[in-house]
């Protein structure tokens, strides 16, 4: 958790930019059921996360200008607290986590339909669906109901303000995602270092997260994906089902959280430790397409400019080993690239491994700015069916490193994993 100046922070920079007479609900996540009684890990939900620091299910954020912020907790039990840990408790929000008031959740109904009485606007992630549900509720309060459609009118979805503050990293988040990134890049190389065939994918995977637990970091970001050969083509393979084949390729996509900050990197690597021909002439064309793009992550230009410089030198490298035809302005005007680089070259990374924020206003690409993190990740996929010449065939790469955009240079947070051919076969020869 950072200090509780830094929540206190943004909590007052949300309510500075809420009308008069307004109220912000914002829920905490709850438990999943995975099966029967078992849940899913806990993770808290990021726009809570963001505002509170607090990190147990089941509470709700309530704030608003010119009044106390208020925070609806689970209460103490020490019958179900021996069962499923300790809780904070309603009396222990001030002094812990810096929040004027708690009340205990069961008396949310009641408090909202009080404080409504005086509430014209009311604010919430409308994409969020506990916090949905409970404005629904509130609503319905009897103290109300003469307003009701009045209020209903005068719903406004918070994530404007909330989600274009988190889009821009402070110095504490950045010293997490710093953190997030030196740590998934020991990841990646402990698996370049362990990696022989014959292993499975997914005890490659286990190899990775290891290593991030063992450093520190309580969680994966997303689910790890490993792919040997041609399941390298899909872009979220998470079956990790298969054996690593001697003259394969294996793409390793695989970030922790710290925090609750994501690191996301991929590399791709040679399961014998030796790149052959056919892949080193793909694999340098992804390399030098992701170092066009990270040169242009700079200060006014645009995610779409930086993905049209990876765009240029990918669809460039396929006309060179005979993949696609033509001319590149015209494979580029038809997008001739498309059967094997299709997807977008970097999304916004923070609390979410595709993280919020605006990639577009009023219709134009939002400009980079100092403090956004992005992620770079050109690619080329040539799957076993595709037309492609048969010796690029079943063959997937991706290049992948987190970005901070600064009114320098590009910092890369994730550099400490290699991606020169040269350096992954000396780090895979011990
Ligand atoms: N790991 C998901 C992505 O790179 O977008
Ligand atoms: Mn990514
Ligand atoms: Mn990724």
């Amino acid at each position: 958790m950072f200090s509780l100046h830094v929540y206190q922070q943004r909590r007052d920079h949300l309510k500075a930019l809420m009308p008069d007479k307004s109220l912000a609900i914002v829920s905490a996540a709850h438990e999943i059921i995975r099966n029967r009684d078992a849940e899913y890990p806990f993770r808290q939900s990021s726009d809570f996360w963001y505002l509170t620091g607090f990190t147990e299910p089941d509470a709700v954020l309530v704030i608003g200008p010119n009044q106390p912020d208020r925070l609806f907790v689970r209460p103490k039990n020490p019958d179900q607290e021996v069962w499923t840990g300790r809780r904070l408790g309603p009396e222990n929000v001030q002094t812990q986590l810096g929040i004027d008031e708690g009340f205990p959740i069961d008396a949310l109904d009641t408090e909202l339909g009080r404080l409504l009485r005086d509430v014209v606007w009311l604010e919430y992630p409308f994409q969020c669906m506990q916090s949905s549900a409970i404005v629904d509720q509130a609503i319905k309060s009897k103290s109300i109901k003469s307003r009701r459609q009045d209020l209903l009118s005068h719903c406004a979805d918070l994530s404007r303000h909330l989600h274009r503050a988190r889009l821009i990293k402070s110095d504490e988040e950045i010293t997490a995602m710093r953190e997030a990134g030196r740590i998934s890049a020991l990841g990646h190389v402990a698996a370049m270092q362990a990696c022989e065939p014959g292993m499975t994918e997914d005890q490659l995977a286990s190899i990775v997260e290891h290593c991030f637990r063992m450093e520190g970091s309580p969680a994966v970001a997303y689910q790890t994906i490993v792919g040997g050969g041609d399941n390298a083509c899909i872009l979220h393979y998470i079956d990790r089902a298969d054996r690593l084949q001697d003259g394969d390729l294996v793409l390793i996509d695989a970030g922790c959280e710290v925090q609750g900050y994501a690191g996301d990197i991929t590399r791709t690597f040679p399961i014998n430790g030796s790149f052959s021909s056919a892949q080193a002439d793909l694999y340098d064309v992804v390399l030098s397409a992701q170092a066009e793009a990270i040169q242009a992550m700079v200060v006014g230009n645009s995610i779409k400019q930086f993905h049209e410089a990876a765009l240029r030198r990918l669809t460039e490298g396929l006309i060179d080993l005979n993949i696609i035809e033509g001319s590149i302005e015209s494979a580029l005007e038809e997008k001739r690239y498309l059967p094997y680089y299709m997807h977008g070259t970097g999304h916004f990374l923070g609390l979410d491994v595709h993280d919020v924020g605006a990639y577009e206003d009023d219709g134009r690409p939002v400009e980079l700015s100092e403090g956004m993190v992005i992620t770079c990740e050109p690619g080329l996929y040539i799957d076993q069916r595709s037309d492609a010449p048969e010796r690029y065939r079943g063959i997937g790469i991706r290049i992948e490193d987190d970005v901070l955009i600064t009114n320098q240079d590009p910092d890369i947070l994730t550099s400490k994993v290699p991606k020169e051919r040269f350096d992954i076969e000396t780090l895979m020869r011990g």
